[in-house]
Parts: C-alpha cells; sequence; structure tokens
C-alpha cells in the first residue's frame, strides 16, 4: 500500500488540485505504457514480465546443481542488484553472495572462504560483454581449478543472444538461461536474471511471480486507483517542485538491499536531459541517528519513503526494574521499531516535509514481488511524465566502453578522452 498523504500541503506545495490535474497527465502516460506492454516493446516489455516469466525453464536449469551450500552471482548493476534484493531479504540454507564490484581484496577473501566444490557460480551479464564480471569469472575459474574443481559442472549462465558470455557458455556446453528479449537490467528482477538465484536458494518463485501480477493488475488510468502510479506521480511532481533527493527509508534490515536496487533503478532510469531525482539509501531505525537532522532541517530538497512491513517475527523485551526504563519491558522489539517509524513520520511532517509511506503485508516471496513490481512501474509512469528516455543508459554505457578502451579492449574515442584526461592530472 502507498500512503501519499504526507505527501500533500508541504512546503514544495503539493495539493490535491494538483495532482488532479496530474492524473490527466497519468491516463495518458497508463495507454502508452499499456501499449508498449502489449507490443513487447523494449523497457515495456518487463513490465509483462510476471505473465510472460518461464519459472519451469528457471528451476530446469538450476536442478543440474544438487544442494549446493552456496552460490555466487558473478554479475553488475541490473544483473546483480535484483537477485541481491531477493536473497538479502529470504531466508535459506543456501547463503548467497555477490560479486559486483572488482575489487581484489572482496574477490580474493571470498573466495578463501567458499567451499568452491558445493558452490554454484551463477555468470549474469545481459550483453555478455562487462568487463568487471567476465574478469571476475574468469579469477573464479581460476580458483575452482587450482582447487580441482570442474568449474564446467558448476556454472549458470545468464546472458542474451550474442557477446562473449553466450559464446563461453556454447564452448563448454553450460547450462544457460536467456535475458528475455526487451528487458533492461534494472528492469529484470523478475526474469531468470533475478529468479535463478531465488530457485537455487529453495525460494517459491511462482509466489515471486504472484506478487508481480498483483502489482500489475493494479495498474489502471488513474494514480488515485493504483498504488504505483501514485508513488510515481508524486515523487515527479514533488521533484518537480525542487524534491530533488527520494530518500528510500525502509524500516527493516532485510529490505536493506532493497534500498540499493531502488538507488539503481531510480538513477540509471531517471537521470537524463539534466533532470532526475537523486535516490538515497538509507536504515530505520539506524539513520535516524545520522542523517534524520539532516532530512527534518537541512534544506528542503528530499521526499522521504519510509517503508515497512506491517507483520514481522518479532523479540520481545525483557521486563525491567532499572530506573526509566520500565516503558521498554514487556513491549518488543517490532513494537520499538514501529515507534521509531511513525516518530520519524510525525517528525517529518511536524517539520513540514514530505514523505510517502510504503507497507507491505511482510517480507515474503508474495509481498517482494508486488513490492519490485510497483517500484518498476512507479518508474516508468516517472519517466513518461518527465519525458525522459527511462531504458537506456548511454553514461553507463559510455563508462563501460572508456574502461575497455583504456585496457586495450576496443578502439573508443571515449578512452582517449579519459587518457587526454588522466595526462592533466
Ligand atoms: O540496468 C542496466 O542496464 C545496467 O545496470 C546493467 O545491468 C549493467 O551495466 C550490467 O550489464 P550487463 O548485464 O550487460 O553485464
Amino acid at each position: 500500500d502507498v500512503d501519499i498523504g504526507s505527501a500533500l500541503g508541504t512546503t514544495p506545495g503539493l495539493t490535491t488540485e494538483y495532482l488532479d490535474r496530474l492524473d490527466e497527465r497519468v491516463a495518458d502516460a497508463h495507454e502508452t505504457i499499456a501499449d508498449g506492454m502489449a507490443a513487447e516493446e523494449f523497457g515495456y516489455a518487463a513490465l509483462s514480465l510476471p505473465e510472460t516469466a518461464d519459472p519451469d525453464a528457471i528451476r530446469a536449469a538450476v536442478s543440474e546443481f544438487q544442494d549446493p551450500e552456496a552460490v555466487v552471482t558473478v554479475g553488475i548493476g541490473g544483473s546483480a542488484l535484483g537477485a541481491a534484493t531477493l536473497a538479502n531479504a529470504l531466508e535459506s540454507d543456501v547463503d548467497a553472495h555477490f560479486l559486483d564490484n572488482v575489487d581484489p581484496d572482496h574477490t580474493a577473501r571470498l573466495l578463501a572462504e567458499l567451499p568452491l566444490s558445493e558452490t554454484v557460480i551463477n555468470v549474469v551479464s545481459n550483453s555478455g560483454t562487462t568487463a568487471e564480471t567476465l574478469a571476475n569469472f574468469l579469477v573464479v575459474r581460476e580458483a575452482m581449478d587450482q582447487d580441482g574443481v570442474d568449474w564446467t559442472e558448476r556454472t549458470l549462465v545468464t546472458t542474451g543472444p550474442e557477446g562473449n558470455l553466450r559464446r563461453l557458455a556454447e564452448r563448454h556446453d553450460l547450462p544457460a538461461l536467456d535475458v528475455p528479449a526487451g528487458v533492461p537490467g534494472r528492469f529484470s528482477v523478475l526474469s531468470t536474471v533475478g529468479l535463478a538465484v531465488a530457485a537455487l536458494q529453495g525460494h517459491d518463485v511462482e509466489a515471486i511471480l504472484r506478487g508481480g501480477a498483483d502489482g500489475r493488475a493494479s495498474l489502471s488510468g488513474s494514480l488515485y486507483e493504483s498504488p504505483a502510479y501514485a508513488y510515481g506521480a508524486v515523487s515527479y511532481a514533488l521533484a518537480e517542485r525542487g524534491a530533488l533527493t527520494n530518500v528510500l527509508l525502509p524500516y527493516a534490515e532485510s529490505l536493506e538491499t532493497f534500498a540499493e536496487w531502488f538507488a539503481q533503478l531510480w538513477a540509471e532510469s531517471l537521470g537524463k536531459d539534466g533532470v532526475g531525482q537523486t535516490p538515497a539509501r538509507a536504515l530505520g531505525a539506524t539513520d535516524q541517528h545520522s542523517q534524520l537532522q539532516l532530512y527534518r532541517a537541512g534544506p528542503r530538497d528530499k521526499l522521504v519513503t519510509l517503508v515497512r512491513p506491517r507483520e514481522r517475527a518479532d523479540v520481545a523485551i525483557p521486563e525491567t526494574d532499572l530506573e526509566g526504563l520500565s516503558y521498554l519491558g514487556g513491549g518488543s522489539l517490532g513494537e520499538l521499531l514501529d515507534a521509531e517509524f511513525e516518530a520519524t513520520e510525525a517528525s517529518l511532517a511536524a517539520a513540514d516535509r514530505p514523505t510517502v509511506r510504503v507497507e507491505i503485508d511482510r517480507v515474503d516471496e508474495r509481498a517482494l514481488g508486488e513490492l519490485l513490481y510497483g517500484m518498476e512501474a512507479a518508474c516508468v509512469l516517472y519517466g513518461e511524465l518527465a519525458t525522459v528516455e527511462t531504458f537506456t543508459q548511454p553514461a553507463v554505457e559510455w563508462g563501460k566502453r572508456a574502461a575497455r578502451g583504456l585496457l586495450g579492449g576496443g578502439e573508443f574515442s571515449e578512452a582517449d578522452a579519459v587518457a587526454d584526461k588522466r595526462e592533466l592530472v
């Protein structure tokens, strides 16, 4: 559920009258989105994944690996964050790790710790050419060789139709899943890209997709009827009025990676043509003690999005006769966390700062599917209202080509530009 009530009337000046007018543009945008989904157009196709994803194919591919102890996903950006969000939210006996950086310390430490013969290597790259992913994979493969582990027996590939990774999978006859056509990385969590790890960890993939389908069913031509569109429209409207930062503040450790996933979705999709809303990752209640001061009393350039599950497993706080602490005893950590959530919301409202409340039933497969789908739909709507190309990432591609060029992996003018700049320093 999305409650936009606390975003109205706050100082950037968002009124119901304005939202009523904006709703006419939401209706047009919804038509564009629905047409794009029906035609399976690039990007919009991602919003059809709850129906088009094939859980049987995913399960068949992972069934090659019997009872792994761990899975290491080698991928970056959209090829890692969706799977990481699910893995870090849901409990499993199969440990999930992510090599989404080329920090040598981190990679070496992880490889030293892992039981490689019991580990599945899940290599994910849509383009099949991303330097960080392929470099890490070569390192992991070598480590397995050195441990006497046949890496071809322990590797699952998820990739697009072309690229080095596809060729490698074919050459070694590795189990391979396809990244569905028309699905950009940061919108791919409900596809093979995000769901293979969930399947390897024994999670209910169908329930995740059912949650996505519930999200899809709630899309309509009005922001007042669709929680996802309400969030997208209000975020857009506030950004137009100066709320150029969107603080994603989940009150659940299990949703910390969700904030990372959201940050990529929002930044890479909407940061175009000199506009966009900068996502800031935070965690309640921890960051109340580090950042809330700024959110309540700093520049009036923020929307704070508070996220929480309505139900969670709880831990009782023991009674105490310590003076002044009796109010805690007999309560629970969950009640305290909820009180912190509500106090933060009230504190921001009292300071005339806009917030939106997003609640899910509990942190489980279905609710996560709906939450992730809803944020994707919100982002697509925002992109339509802001008239940006939501599904491209030219700045990211520039950097990728330049880095490859600097290492001699292609002749790119971007690499020359970086080399010139380096000489200046
Ligand atoms: O959202 C995106 O398109 C990017 O973040 C990509 O997911 C990221 O750059 C990784 O690309 P690839 O999957 O081609 O390795």
